[in-house]
């Protein structure tokens, strides 16, 4: 019998996301679906991916380039949010909404899924609150178009932000005085469920407009952080008292977590009160999914950590516009720069010597000075960055998008380039650029000033930089030496 439904086209948005990433790797794995991404940059698709799917560049805010992405489409998975890129995200959030249903409509898209947060509106934080509204935006033209909105709380997956805090807060506090929060119950939901929800809607039969709430049993992040140290082994003793401000509970997360402030105190908002499902509907439509329990799920993340596969991270979506310096023009010295050149024919080759450039940061530490890489990430901590916590999701591989401690993959040419654009909080924009050439490595950190204070800042970290990138690219070669 011939497979119709792989004539099917779905479309995926924020295929560059936590979750996006994710779904789009396991739709092209099942092959059961036509598969079409929509991303804002294409560089940032795996390569492995990039061969096997067609790929629509654009933003929810360029209507040509959605039409484009939605030409032929018969459901489009809309994975999109704009937290982070602005103050007024929802007022972003709203606008890419609309324009996303009424392009859907326009090219006759049957079906559109969205996955948003789990909660009411009468408690719900900023952050929820333009999550439900972008459902009841997608959701407003049922004689138009269907959509499912599924909806989910805590997700927890090997990168995901809620797990993330909750690993390292289990590994690095033996001992936790726990604010009033942590006790309102929520129900906790893993990664692979998401995707099993996401993925069963494409044919899900039913006509018209549903939510679906999802979550495994209910929990408070209390229990939450009980159960995943048991997990992992750890015997750790939380003290409950009634202060701790959510804002003082922010604080202290990002002091012990990779988490940025923004997003610590969206999470600690969001859990603030009860997030339960309010409906039944997964149970009655999606019958075959039984959600693992959270000890499952945190045992799953795990596993992935430690088998080096994470597939995407919290800190995917690049929020922060990074451009390569390469699109400066550089009139009057307006880039100021600091080059080291190393040399090298003792036998070690060029691609070595990118293996180990790439094998920076992380838990592989920048080689030596480490100590001073460190101090620049408490310092970039302290002042609402992201500092070197974010560390890197693989030990070995690096791809255009990914987050390496403070910085990001903006550029990655295999054997020759990699650049990395600050995302510390500088007066100004910077970049470190590895430069790999037959014979030698040019290595250049550039930093474009904001005014007077950019400039002061550089010559004020120039003595630093003298000791930390000269040993840089110097142990970088005498490395590739040795991993030969
Ligand atoms: N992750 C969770 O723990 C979680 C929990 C519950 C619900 N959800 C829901 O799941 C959905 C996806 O979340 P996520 O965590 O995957 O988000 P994410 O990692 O922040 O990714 C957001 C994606 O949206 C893309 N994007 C942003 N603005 C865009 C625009 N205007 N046009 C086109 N693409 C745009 C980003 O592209 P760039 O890569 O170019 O930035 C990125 O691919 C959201 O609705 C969220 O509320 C997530």
């Amino acid at each position: 019998m011939p497979d119709t439904t792989k004539q099917k086209i779905v479309l995926v948005t924020g295929a560059t996301g936590y979750i996006g990433r994710r779904l789009a790797h396991r739709l092209l794995q099942k092959g059961t679906v036509n598969v079409r991404l929509m991303v804002r940059n294409k560089e940032k698709v795996q390569a492995s991916i990039a061969e096997q799917v067609d790929i629509r560049e654009g933003s929810t805010f360029e209507k040509p380039a959605l039409e484009a992405a939605l030409e032929g489409v018969e459901t489009a998975f809309y994975l999109i949010h704009s937290m982070g890129s602005a103050d007024d995200y929802s007022n972003l959030d709203r606008i890419s909404a609309e324009n996303f249903r009424d392009a859907c409509i326009a090219a006759g898209v049957r079906r559109i899924i969205y996955l948003g947060g789990l909660g009411v509106k009468e408690s719900a934080s900023e952050h929820l609150l333009s999550r439900i509204e972008t459902g009841e935006i997608l959701s407003a033209k049922p004689d138009a178009i269907e959509t499912i909105w599924l909806r989910a709380g805590v997700i927890i997956g090997s990168g995901s932000a809620s797990f993330e805090i909750i690993r390292n807060l289990c590994q690095k506090l033996p001992l936790m005085i726990t604010p009033r929060w942590v006790r309102s119950r929520t129900q906790p939901i893993g990664i692979d469920d998401v995707l099993n929800y996401l993925e069963s809607s494409i044919a899900l039969p039913h006509q018209g407009n549903l939510i679906v709430d999802t979550g495994s049993e209910a929990l408070s992040f209390q229990q939450m952080m009980e159960q995943a140290a048991k997990v992992m082994g750890l015997k750790r003793y939380l003290f409950p008292v009634p202060f701790l401000s959510p804002r003082l509970s922010s604080y202290w997360l990002i002091l012990f977590t990779p988490i940025p402030y923004k997003l610590a105190a969206a999470l600690v908002e969001g859990l603030k009160s009860e997030t339960v499902l309010q409906n039944d509907n997964a149970a009655r439509f999606y019958p075959e999914i039984q959600p693992a329990t959270f000890k499952q799920a945190v045992a799953d993340a795990i596993h992935e950590l430690e088998q080096n596969q994470v597939l995407s991270r919290w800190c995917d979506s690049s929020a922060e516009q990074a451009c390569d310096i390469r699109d400066f023009d550089n009139p009057a010295g307006a880039v100021l720069r600091d080059t080291r050149i190393i040399s090298f024919n003792k036998g070690e080759r060029q691609e070595d010597v990118f293996r180990s450039v790439c094998g920076i940061g992380g838990k592989n530490g920048w080689f030596r000075y480490n100590l001073l890489w460190r101090i620049r990430g408490v310092v970039d901590k302290l002042v609402g960055g992201s500092g070197l916590s974010r560390g890197r999701r693989s030990n070995t591989d690096l791809r255009i998008g990914d987050a390496l401690d403070f910085w990001r993959v903006v550029d990655l040419k295999p054997g020759k380039r990699l650049l990395l654009h600050a995302q510390m909080k500088v007066p100004g924009d910077a970049w470190l650029e590895f430069d790999v050439q037959p014979h030698q490595l040019v290595q250049t950190a550039h930093f474009l000033p904001k005014g007077l204070w950019g400039r002061l800042y550089w010559y004020s970290v120039l003595p630093f930089h003298h000791f930390v990138f000269k040993d840089l690219s110097k142990t970088i070669v005498n490395s590739a030496t040795k991993n030969q």
